[in-house]
């Protein structure tokens, strides 16, 4: 592309567009935001009107045909991925999803054949790969499992050789989230398809980009399909990832934790935060900005984020009533996503999370409901997690 700015159109603006993509799309030099679009005109006329953006329509073929754009961003309900995307496709726009990609297998080879037909570039909005917690944590793993240093007071019982076992790493997830504030569309099995296709996607790509270029083997998944449920995902070097995500939580605490063991050490991410690391002679502990802070005086770090969590909800009737309080957002990697892609798309890189990417969180979510269903450990198979096309 010979530009230096994409001409963008936001398709789907509702919550996630409007603490996210229109924010993030506004504050980037090298995005112009010409449309927007939602099946209810009111709201897009609202959304123009709060983002400054030139054109509103309830029609998602408006801003297709239009020559003018060469991106466009869907946070529809998911169900409407695939026409959007074909659409968008045919007429040679690149496309930024958010996640799931797709809801089912074969919705995701669609996907994948519309945009390579087109040779348009996709992102899929598996945004935690791009957080800048956890390339530290990914940074810092590696450098330790490259070259194990320990403390010189680590107990060893008797000098020996491990067993193979011993030296494979493992991931931890602890999500604890508020069903609250579910809408019912994202947990009805024609718009949404419940917790583990809408929310665990995110888990499992972030387990693969970690471990990658291992790649997952066999998943085991317990609980139920639609809220609270468990999944333990096994790669072909050994390394193991353990999601427990329970539905009975409380937004008054962070909702993400995230620890990983490898060669006798501790790397730890507490919400995007805060890391430390234990068992090395480097170990400690790294802080990360919040994306937006309206209380940076109260400094920074897991428990002044409670803090200022705490600050910004206690006169509210409403804890995500965005009239009532401020932004309080934690860098998950949306904006760096946004930002790779704007690359990708200017300079024909590679995209930061593609529609190979997309396909595989989704074919692993359903491989773990199919695994709920049968009470049973999944395989997967090495040339259905490598598809060619
Ligand atoms: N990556 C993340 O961390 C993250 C976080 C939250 C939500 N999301 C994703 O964002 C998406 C939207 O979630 P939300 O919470 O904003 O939902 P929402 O219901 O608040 O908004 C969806 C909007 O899309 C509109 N819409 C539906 N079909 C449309 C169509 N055909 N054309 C135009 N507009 C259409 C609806 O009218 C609605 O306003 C979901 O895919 C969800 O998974 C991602």
């Amino acid at each position: 592309m010979s530009k230096n700015k994409v001409t963008a159109a936001q398709i789907g603006c509702g919550k996630f567009a409007w603490t996210q993509d229109l924010p993030n799309m506004s504050r980037s030099e090298r995005v112009d935001l010409k449309w927007v679009c939602d099946l209810d005109l009111a709201q897009a006329k609202k959304t123009a009107e709060k983002f400054n953006v030139p054109y509103y329509t309830d029609q998602y073929m408006d801003v297709i045909n239009d020559p003018e754009v060469d991106m466009i961003k869907i946070a529809t309900s998911h169900e409407v991925h695939l026409p959007i995307i074909e659409a968008a496709a045919a007429a040679g726009k690149h496309i930024f999803c958010e996640k799931p990609m797709a809801m089912y297998d074969e919705e995701a080879y669609k996907i994948i054949r519309a945009v390579r037909r087109s040779g348009v570039k996709l992102c899929v909005d598996l945004n935690r790969r791009m957080a800048p917690a956890m390339h530290a944590l990914r940074k810092k793993y590696l450098e330790h499992v490259n070259d194990p240093r320990h403390n010189p007071w680590r107990y060893v019982e008797k000098v020996r050789e491990m067993l193979p076992d011993e030296n494979f790493p493992h991931m931890n997830i602890r999500i604890q989230d508020e069903s609250s504030s579910y809408g019912l569309a994202h947990l009805s099995p024609l718009t949404g398809g419940g917790e583990i296709i809408g929310e665990s996607v995110h888990w499992l790509d972030l387990a693969c980009w970690f471990f990658a270029p291992a790649l997952p083997c066999e998943i085991t998944a317990f609980g139920s399909s639609l809220l609270s449920h468990g999944i333990y995902l096994k790669f072909n070097n050994g390394a193991s990832m353990t999601l427990d995500f329970s539905c009975t939580g409380t937004f008054d605490y962070p909702k993400e934790q995230f620890e990983v063991t490898a060669e006798a050490a501790l790397f730890r991410c507490l919400h995007f935060v805060e890391n430390t690391y234990h068992g090395m002679p480097d170990s400690g502990r790294e802080i990360f900005a919040l994306q937006e802070d309206p209380f940076p005086e109260m400094g920074s770090g897991l428990e002044a984020f409670i803090a200022k969590n705490f600050a910004n909800v206690q006169h509210c009737t409403n804890a995500k009533n965005a009239e009532q309080n401020t932004p309080l957002i934690v860098d998950k990697g949306h904006q760096s996503m946004l930002n790779g892609f704007v690359d990708a798309i200017l300079n024909d890189t590679p995209s930061p999370c593609d529609e190979i990417d997309g396909f595989r969180a989704t074919f692993l979510a359903r491989k773990a409901i199919e695994s709920i269903r049968f009470r049973q450990t999944m395989p997967i198979q090495l040339e259905d997690i490598t598809p060619c096309f």
